[in-house]
C-alpha cells in the first residue's frame, strides 16, 4: 500500500461516505466533524496513564473548546486545564465545577476578579513572578501553583516549543529563589508545580524535562502535586509517530517512585494533553469548488481554508487530504496544490513540509467540482484557533458522530448578522 493509500484508508475510515453526504448535504460545507468513539477511546488511553501514587488527568480545552466535548470529557473523569478566565468561565457553563480547573494563562486577572476565581475554587498556576505578586496580595497565605519554564522544550515547530529562553512561558527556572522569596513575602504555600515543554513534543525531550522537574519539586518541601504539561505529539500523516502514553507514563511512575525512596514524599501526578485527546478525533468536511491550472500546477479550490484550519497557514502544519468522489466515474490518481477559500496566498493546504513559504502538490484522487473533501487531524487547534470571520466568512458548524451512528449538531452554522452584531454606525453613514 502506497502512504497515499494509506492516508485515504484512513480518512475513510473516520467517516465512511453515505456519512459524509448525508452531513453535507443536511448541515453543508465546511463543517467540524469529531467522532465520539473516537474521542472516548483517546480519553480512556489517558484515563489509563501509569502512575505511582494517583494521578489527575486534565483536558488542555485550547485545543477544542465545545461545550459537548468538554462535557463528554468531565463525564468520563477529565479535569480541565484552561489558558484565559473566558476558557474557566465557558468550562464552569459546561457544568464543570470550578475545583476541577486549573488556570494556567499569560494573562490572568488581577484584584477582585482574581480573588473571585480563587474564592470560587479555581486553581491559578502562577506564570510569572508578577503573577506569583497578584496571587499573593490577593489571597496571602492560600496554597498555589507555579509553571516553571524548564529551559529545555520540544515541540512539532518552533512556534510550539515552550521551553527555552527565547519563550515567556512560566518562571525561568533559575529564578527559583526569587519564588521562595515572593511566596515567602506573602506567606503563600507553594503546593503544586507545573511544567509544560510546548505542543508536539518529542516524547524523550518530555520524559527528560519529567525528569528536571521531579528536581525542582526538591526544592519546594510542600510541593504536593506534579502537573507535567500536555504536549503529546500525534501522527496525524502517515509515517508520523504518535506518542506511546503508557511508556512515557511507566518511565515517570518509575521516577516518582525513586523520588518517594529518597524523600519520603509522594507524589500526586497531573497531565493535561489537548491534542492526543482532540486531533485525531475530528475531521473538516469540505467541499471541491474549482479546479484550475498554471503552466507548472493544477490547484484544487475547496471551500475551508484558513478560515477553519489556520494551523496550516500558521505553521505550516500537515493534515491528511482525501477526495470523496460524488460520482462512481473512474478516476486516476493527480497531483495537486490544495488551496483554501480566502483571499490569500498564504491560504495553501498543502505547505511544504518544514517551510511554509512554499507549497508542494499532493498526489491524491483525481477530482471534480463538486467533490467530498475530508481534512484529517482537524480536532485539535482547528475550531477553537480559526481565523474567524477573515473575508467574512461566517464560522463553520460542527457536528459530532455518536457511538451509535447518529449525528448531532452541536454547534450551528454563524449568519452574516451575527459578524455585524457588534458594529455601530454613526448617524452621518446611515442613509
Ligand atoms: C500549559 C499547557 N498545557 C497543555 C497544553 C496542551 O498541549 P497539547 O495540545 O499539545 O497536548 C498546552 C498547549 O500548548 C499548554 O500551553
Amino acid at each position: 500500500m502506497t502512504s497515499e493509500q494509506a492516508r485515504e484508508s484512513t480518512a475513510k475510515q473516520f467517516i465512511d461516505k453515505e456519512t459524509a453526504i448525508c452531513i453535507a448535504e443536511n448541515i453543508g460545507t465546511p463543517v467540524y466533524v469529531y467522532r465520539e468513539d473516537l474521542l472516548r477511546a483517546n480519553a480512556q488511553a489517558v484515563l489509563n496513564f501509569p502512575n505511582a501514587f494517583g494521578f489527575t488527568p486534565r483536558y488542555a480545552m485550547k485545543a477544542n473548546s465545545n461545550g459537548t466535548i468538554l462535557r463528554l470529557f468531565n463525564q468520563m473523569g477529565l479535569q480541565i486545564d484552561a489558558s484565559s478566565h473566558y476558557e474557566v468561565m465557558r468550562a464552569m457553563m459546561a457544568g464543570i465545577p470550578a475545583e476541577q480547573i486549573q488556570l494556567t494563562a499569560q494573562l490572568i486577572p488581577r484584584g477582585k476578579k482574581l480573588e473571585e476565581l480563587i474564592t470560587m475554587g479555581v486553581r491559578i498556576n502562577a506564570c510569572s513572578l508578577s503573577q506569583l505578586e497578584d496571587i499573593g496580595k490577593v489571597t496571602p497565605g492560600s496554597e498555589i501553583s507555579v509553571r516553571i519554564n524548564p529551559g529545555t522544550g520540544s515541540g512539532h515547530c518552533n512556534r510550539t516549543n515552550t521551553g527555552h529562553e527565547r519563550s515567556s512561558f512560566g518562571i525561568w527556572y533559575d529564578l527559583v529563589p526569587k519564588i521562595k522569596e515572593i511566596a515567602g513575602r506573602y506567606g503563600l504555600r507553594i503546593s503544586r508545580m507545573h511544567t509544560h515543554i510546548g505542543s508536539g513534543s518529542d516524547p524523550q525531550i518530555w520524559k527528560d524535562v519529567a525528569k528536571l522537574s521531579l528536581g525542582w519539586a526538591t526544592e519546594f518541601p510542600d510541593v504536593q502535586t506534579l502537573n507535567l504539561g500536555g504536549g503529546f505529539k500525534v501522527g496525524r500523516m502517515p509515517g508520523e509517530k504518535t506518542t506511546d502514553l503508557q511508556d512515557c507514563g511507566q518511565t515517570i511512575r518509575d521516577e516518582f517512585i525513586d523520588f518517594y525512596q529518597s524523600t519520603g514524599r509522594q507524589l500526586h501526578l497531573e497531565i493535561e494533553p489537548g491534542t492526543y485527546l482532540v486531533a485525531n478525533a475530528g475531521a473538516v468536511l469540505s467541499r471541491v469548488e474549482d479546479v484550475v491550472s498554471t503552466d507548472i500546477w493544477d490547484f484544487l479550490k475547496i471551500d475551508t481554508g484558513m478560515t477553519e484550519l489556520t494551523r496550516i497557514s500558521m505553521y505550516g502544519a500537515q493534515h491528511p487530504i482525501t477526495i470523496i468522489p460524488k460520482d462512481n466515474s473512474p478516476r486516476r490518481q493527480a497531483d495537486y496544490i490544495v488551496v483554501g477559500k480566502c483571499c490569500e496566498t498564504g491560504d495553501t493546504m498543502t505547505p511544504e513540509p518544514g517551510n511554509p513559504e512554499e507549497s508542494v502538490s499532493r498526489n491524491m484522487l483525481q477530482a471534480r467540482r463538486g467533490d467530498l473533501v475530508i481534512i484529517g487531524g482537524a480536532g485539535a487547534y482547528c475550531a477553537s484557533m480559526s481565523t474567524k470571520n477573515y473575508n467574512s466568512f461566517p464560522e463553520a458548524p460542527e457536528v459530532l458522530i455518536g457511538v451509535d451512528g447518529k449525528v448531532d449538531l452541536i454547534r450551528e452554522r454563524e449568519e452574516l448578522s451575527e459578524l455585524l452584531r457588534h458594529e455601530k454606525v454613526p448617524e452621518r453613514f446611515i442613509r
